[in-house]
């Protein structure tokens, strides 16, 4: 088990604030949409769903979004179509993701505790999210190892996190925390960013190959985020594991 008590209670004090996209969590909230069309995509191009209207272009697709906090990726995800199981170690959140997608008619399947206390070792999935979520764990081999143990031959995990760089410490933590204060104080620890190389160790250990890793630059002034070819601050990498696709149902 990998949650560090702080961060959850941390998380756990700013959970009535999930959805409130001029919050605390506002920059999640701008950087939403645009994972949402990247992940979105990928999957279907990868798992190759057939076409059809877009409200169920993921439709038969299951979906586990590890540290899922508030819904913000679970949620559209299942309004198009995706069976997904949301996981968090935080009470809060999962009360408030179960709240907000309720009030939204949208079924996402909420548990709360860490992988391997809510998932059973069979369970498998098309598609595991593990998004800004690998910088606040006390071990990131073993989180990884956790949440890839759950994709299928076949499927896709979908990692998101800080590199630990000194751009990295300048922007996320001097910038974004003190300067510019789009975050609130003490949000992350720069010694818990991970190097893309470290993901990747930790994923092929856990029998997944890499893919595609794209950065991503947020602008505080305007509160616009886009993908840019520099992995030195936010980043996004693609693995899979290899094999015939199995059937995840
Ligand atoms: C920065 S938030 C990201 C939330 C969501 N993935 C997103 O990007 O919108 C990190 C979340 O991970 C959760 N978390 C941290 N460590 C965890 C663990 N070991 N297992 C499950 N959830 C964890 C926290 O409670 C928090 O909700």
């Amino acid at each position: 088990m990998t949650a560090i008590a702080s961060e959850i209670d941390r998380f756990n004090r700013l959970s009535a604030t999930w959805w409130d996209s001029q919050g605390p969590m506002r920059p999640l909230h701008v950087v939403n949409t645009l994972r949402l069309g990247y992940v979105a995509e990928r999957m279907a191009r990868h798992l190759n769903t057939p076409p059809g209207p877009a409200n169920t272009a993921l439709t038969g697709l299951r979906v586990l979004d590890v540290g899922c906090g508030g819904g913000l990726m679970a949620e559209p995800l299942a309004r198009i179509g995706a069976q997904v199981v949301g996981i968090d170690a935080s009470p809060g959140n999962i009360a408030a993701a179960r709240l907000h997608a309720a009030g939204q008619g949208i079924h996402v399947d909420y548990r709360l505790g860490e992988v391997e206390q809510v998932l059973a070792p069979g369970e498998r999935f098309d598609v595991v999210l593990a998004l800004e979520v690998v910088e606040h764990v006390a071990d990131v081999p073993a989180f990884v190892h956790a949440a890839a143990s759950h994709v299928a031959p076949g499927g896709l995990l979908f990692a998101s996190t800080i590199d630990r760089t000194l751009t990295s410490w300048v922007v996320a933590i001097v910038g974004a925390e003190y300067v510019l204060r789009v975050l609130p104080r003490g949000t992350h620890r720069w010694g818990r960013f991970v190097r893309a190389a470290e993901l990747a160790a930790a994923a092929h250990h856990a029998g997944l190959t890499a893919g595609e890793s794209v950065g991503m630059r947020y602008d505080p002034f305007r509160h616009r985020a886009a993908w840019c070819t520099s992995t030195r601050v936010n980043y996004m990498t693609v693995f899979q594991r290899e094999g015939p696709r199995a059937h995840t149902h």
